[in-house]
């Protein structure tokens, strides 16, 4: 079977009181409709076209990144009247049809799915679920055989028909041909004086088409419509995923305190403590450990790797086996080799830090003039004394020894040491007739 989808996203988004065009904001770090996409991807839908605004450049832009098309509904009346606006790209597109909001990141390919089987059996179905919490969905209300009798938005019912608690999830799936038909159809008589799709379902009975229900499990189609439902489905898209990966045999101590992002990689046996904060890009092998308050960012971490407490990882950031990445690390766009320690205060970006070398605290990278970044080299073994200034470019040989206190500007020869800091003098006595000489004074003036 061939199909496409459609992706309902030129609304408003007035709930959420936001310049950001709604499906632009973001769970885990993935725009809503980067969720919604992955979903219908999953599922087999290869040809999707994005229904954006006039002013959504920007929706326009993130969905073509992604590889789907779109189209502009000139004026937002309503859902049915924006999936009519796709009809223009998917003119003789003879196969089933998907068609979803855009703002329910946490659809997943299965429920997709299942939509689309369930269409299988009539030619039209539509994801519902029991809602433990109705609030403004539209109710869904059954025929006796267990098919939809029709859809009424929340403003359109009545009291009894409001005491519904099933609802629906704003996914439909039907024959391509059969829906455009059916959606040239659709009316404004309502509350809202807008062409709802939730009324196509009642245009297809007039055709003999039944529309088919299939359940969804709440947690997988809420919708998102202001900052409280963002933040809602942000948590339970984090509870999924460390659930995910506490099966998958990732240790979490305090799991309720880890954040990931949508695609962030742990394989089994990391252990990771408590409020871990994971950016995107980032994957952490078998035996690694993220000790607690680290945040992580575009950053590999090969196994037996320790990282934290308190450690920043940045974008570049390849750490080796069991490399130390220490208290108030910081490393960015930097290759720490394996068995390499930079335990204390430091930073280290744009760098290449050799195997088994050991960078002692408040060592700095000067990797930034203002202009251009510059690289630091480190060779295998090299000893890196506390408060090094690394002046880039540089490097400094394998074994080499790089004296405390140093601002290194000049390359230093692998197994030497270089001293760069000023030499100390010492003034016997001084400080004592100093102290008695104050204490003269002072006595004078009582
Ligand atoms: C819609 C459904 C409701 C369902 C709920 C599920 C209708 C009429 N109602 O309500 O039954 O329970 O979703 O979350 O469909 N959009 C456009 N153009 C428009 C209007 C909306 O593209 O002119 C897009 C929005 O960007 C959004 C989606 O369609 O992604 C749904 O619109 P929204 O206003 O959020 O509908 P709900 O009130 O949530
Ligand atoms: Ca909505």
């Amino acid at each position: 079977m061939t199909k496409a989808g459609i992706i309902l996203a030129a609304g408003q988004g007035t709930r959420m009181k936001s310049q950001l065009p709604k499906v632009l904001h973001q769970v885990a770090g993935l725009p809503l409709l980067g969720h919604v996409i992955a979903a219908l991807r999953g599922a087999g839908v290869d040809r999707i076209v994005v229904v954006t605004s006039p002013s959504g450049e920007d929706v326009r832009a993130y969905a073509k990144s992604l590889g789907a098309d779109s189209v502009v509904q000139d004026r937002q009346l309503g859902t049915g009247h924006a999936a009519r606006a796709a009809e223009t790209l998917l003119a003789g597109f003879d196969g089933t049809l998907v068609i979803a909001n855009g703002d329910m990141p946490l659809v997943t390919p299965h429920v997709i799915q299942e939509c689309l089987k369930a269409s299988g059996r009539t030619g039209l179905s539509m994801l519902a679920f029991q809602a433990a919490d109705p609030a403004q969905y539209g109710r869904v209300l059954l025929t006796s055989d267990g098919f939809l009798n029709r859809i009424v938005e929340f403003k359109d019912a009545s009291a009894p028909e409001q005491a519904v608690t099933l609802c629906n999830a704003g996914c439909y799936a039907a024959d391509a041909g059969k829906f455009f038909r059916w959606a040239a159809a659709l009316k404004n008589e309502n509350a809202q004086k807008e062409f709802y799709l939730t009324d196509v379902p009642t245009i297809a009975r007039t055709d003999g088409v039944k529309c088919a229900i299939a359940l969804a499990d709440e947690a997988s189609v809420l919708g998102v419509n202001s900052r409280a439902e963002l933040a809602l489905a942000e948590a339970k898209f984090q509870g999924r995923k460390r659930a995910s990966l506490l099966a998958d045999g990732v240790t979490m101590t305090a799991p309720e305190t880890v954040f990931f992002s949508h695609d962030t990689v742990v394989e089994a046996d990391v252990e990771i403590e408590p409020f871990v904060m994971f950016g995107a890009g980032v994957t952490v092998k078998s035996g690694a450990r993220i000790r607690a308050f680290s945040h992580l960012e575009g950053a590999d971490v090969s196994s037996g790797a320790i990282i934290g407490p308190y450690a920043r990882l940045r974008p570049g950031a390849r750490i080796g086996e069991n490399a130390h990445i220490g208290n108030f690390v910081e490393v960015k766009n930097a290759e720490i080799g394996k068995g390499a320690k930079a335990n204390h205060l430091t930073y280290l970006g744009d760098a290449k830090v050799g195997a088994g070398a050991n960078i002692g605290a408040g060592t700095i990278t000067c990797n930034y003039d203002g202009f251009t970044k510059a690289l630091t080299e480190i060779g295998e073994g090299a000893f890196i004394g506390s408060d090094t200034a690394l002046v880039a470019p540089v490097k400094v040989g394998a074994g080499a020894i790089t004296a405390a206190g140093s601002v290194i500007t000049n390359d230093v020869a692998p197994d030497a040491l270089a001293i760069a800091r000023g030499v100390q003098t010492e003034k016997p006595g001084w400080a004592k007739a100093f102290r008695a000489q104050k204490q003269e004074i002072s006595k004078g003036k009582k």
